[in-house]
């Protein structure tokens, strides 16, 4: 098992490495019913948007896989109408683990279609068997949805350098887009696999992304497991610093949801990165995969952005750094306004301009 891999379907189980946990211990949790899977998101064990909706939707799998055999009439699911039921109840249940990532619920009408187009065709034994085949597909195909944006990413950034005649580029990220956060290889940390595949990168910088500090414990995990050069950590307020003093080649960002018009909610500080690096002119990308856009909401003032318990402000690793009866204000994720986006959001279809985003995903859902 990779250090890096997050996610494991093996002989018909799911274990998540606890992201909690990390980097000091890894630690492999068996996730065995739906309402683990929606405590491992809810406690953030496993997070990052593709991840979070992969877990979920395999979660149910687990839960089929283990009463496979079992058809009876006084089974659980006695017929394929009641199974299909009991998805789409699962799959609603877990949509409301974490509120502004769209991905679980994207996956989540996409399963529940499928389970609804199978349910009259087959035997509950199939039906099981079927719903379980489309959950671990998630695997494979998220990976490679990654790649394809990753290479999407690293042309259109090493377009840019070449006309300032650079051979190599170094970026800034912030929170974990990578391995962790996805079924493997990354969205903005797809981007930087891409370029240090072709030995293009020069350098990341990652911001520590307080207060769950996936910057510092899980994207400078990645970076040091896959020894990419020169990476660096940031202290979340020294990014304006950063962009003043050092060249930075371009800002590479991932995406809990992408409205229409382009607006992007991500991780708490993506916003302000956004605007020190138009304030330093550094082109700003928003990388994800086509299942974080959600084209039913025109503008990001509609995403509901998830806040979080105070305890995780004012304790680090458990230990309280904060004076006791302090208000704390902590808001999970905000939203980059589209006009921000100056590098581009870039999918596995390319890389688009966000007035250009509806029209591109509307000529690949066709
Ligand atoms: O709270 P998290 O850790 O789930 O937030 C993760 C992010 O904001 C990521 O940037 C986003 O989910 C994209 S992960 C490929």
């Amino acid at each position: 098992m990779s250090q890096l891999e997050a996610i494991v379907w093996k002989d018909g189980q799911l274990k998540i490495l606890d992201q909690l946990l990390l980097p000091t211990k890894s630690v492999h949790l068996r996730i065995e019913t739906v309402q683990q899977g929606w405590q491992a998101i809810q406690k953030m064990q496993v997070r990052g948007a593709p991840a979070i909706a992969i877990v979920g939707c395999l979660s149910i799998a687990a839960e089929l896989q283990a009463t496979l055999g079992d058809e009876s009439p006084g089974a659980q699911h006695p017929d394929c109408e009641s199974l299909h039921n009991y998805v789409s109840f699962s799959l609603a249940h877990l949509v409301t683990a974490r509120p502004t990532a769209v991905n679980m619920r994207t996956e989540a009408d996409a399963l529940t279609k499928y389970s609804s187009s199978v349910r009259n065709t087959c035997t509950v034994a199939e039906m099981k068997v079927k719903l379980i085949e489309w959950c671990k597909n998630l695997l494979a195909e998220d990976v490679a949805t990654n790649k394809r944006l990753g290479d999407h990413g690293m042309q259109s950034i090493l377009d840019d350098a070449q006309k300032e005649s650079r051979e190599k580029v170094t970026l800034v990220t912030i929170c974990n887009t990578g391995s962790l956060a996805t079924a493997g290889y990354g969205t903005a940390l797809g981007v930087v696999r891409s370029l240090h595949a072709k030995e293009k990168l020069g350098g990341l910088f990652m911001l520590e992304t307080r207060p769950y500090m996936q910057g510092a414990r899980l994207t400078a995990f990645e970076a040091v497991v896959e020894n990419w050069p020169n990476s660096t950590l940031v202290c979340d307020g020294a990014v304006g610093a950063l962009l003043n003093t050092h060249k930075v080649d371009a800002a590479v960002v991932g995406a809990d949801r992408v409205a229409a018009n382009g607006d992007t909610a991500n991780k708490i500080g993506t916003y302000q990165l956004a605007v020190l690096c138009a304030a330093h002119k550094v082109p700003f990308y928003v990388c994800t995969t086509a299942t974080s856009i959600d084209m039913t909401l025109e503008s990001g003032a509609a995403i509901p952005i998830e806040h979080r318990p105070q305890e995780e402000m004012t304790r680090v690793a458990g230990h309280r750094v904060a004076a006791p009866g302090i208000k704390c204000w902590n808001p999970a994720f905000d939203v980059t306004p589209a006009r921000l986006i100056t590098g581009g959001i870039v999918t596995e279809f390319g890389v688009f301009r966000p007035d250009q985003l509806k029209e591109a995903m509307a000529s690949h859902n066709k």
